[in-house]
């Protein structure tokens, strides 16, 4: 039988220890930089680390995902750097808003193969014109890896299907490369990822 993501993810986040860290992605961070502050959207955000980061530096918060442990834990990150989001509890089909947003930042976002295109395609209308995607998750070549990310082929990007997934986006960077990772204890090593920064014209 196949497992509930709600239940995978809680049980993933089920300790006090953060799983990825407490610190920002590194690439989400250097992008996030380089921009004037506005209003942020971070689906699947998990633990929190990229939304206390960015309301740190003066960006208007708002992110979700499907487990509460997730967003309990969070919550507390951002109590204890003293900083307001907006953490809701939702999937990303089910993610409803009035707000159109500046930047969406996408940190290891790998939803179920079978909605991924619809989820990304959706979370694109609430991207303002001229807003900006921040992008990083694992490629199909980390498949085997120990560094991270699903053990589902179907889960890992290849360049050709962000393309498609995220037309008509303008990427102004796309590319696929070996890092080493060291976010927490279950992103560490050696990895295959993707990058990529688009914008909606
Ligand atoms: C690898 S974690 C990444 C967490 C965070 N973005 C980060 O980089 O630290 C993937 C996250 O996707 C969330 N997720 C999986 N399926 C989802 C869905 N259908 N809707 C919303 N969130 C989902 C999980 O709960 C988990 O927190």
């Amino acid at each position: 039988m196949k497992e509930d993501p709600v239940n995978f993810w809680n049980e993933m986040y089920r300790t006090d220890v953060f799983r990825y860290g407490t610190e920002p992605n590194i690439f989400f961070k250097e992008q996030l930089d380089t921009l004037a502050s506005g209003n942020v959207l971070l689906p699947a955000e998990g633990e929190g680390r990229n939304a206390v980061y960015a309301a740190v530096k003066g960006w208007k918060v708002t992110a979700f995902d499907i487990s509460e442990k997730g967003r309990q834990k969070a919550l507390r990150l951002s109590k204890e750097k003293e900083v307001s989001i907006d953490y809701q509890l939702s999937g990303v089909l089910e993610f409803e808003t009035h707000e159109k947003f500046d930047v969406i930042g996408l940190s290891y976002a790998h939803f179920p193969a079978e909605i991924r295109k619809e989820a990304n395609q959706r979370l694109l209308q609430f991207l303002k014109p001229g807003g900006i995607v921040i992008f990083e998750a694992f490629a199909k070549a980390q498949l085997g890896k120990a560094s991270g990310g699903p053990k589902n082929e179907a889960m890992l990007f290849s360049i050709k299907e962000i393309k498609e997934e995220f037309s008509p986006l303008e990427f102004t960077l796309l590319r696929e490369e070996t890092i080493e990772l060291s976010e927490g204890s279950h992103h560490k090593g050696e990895a295959e990822i993707i990058r990529f920064i688009a914008i909606k014209k």
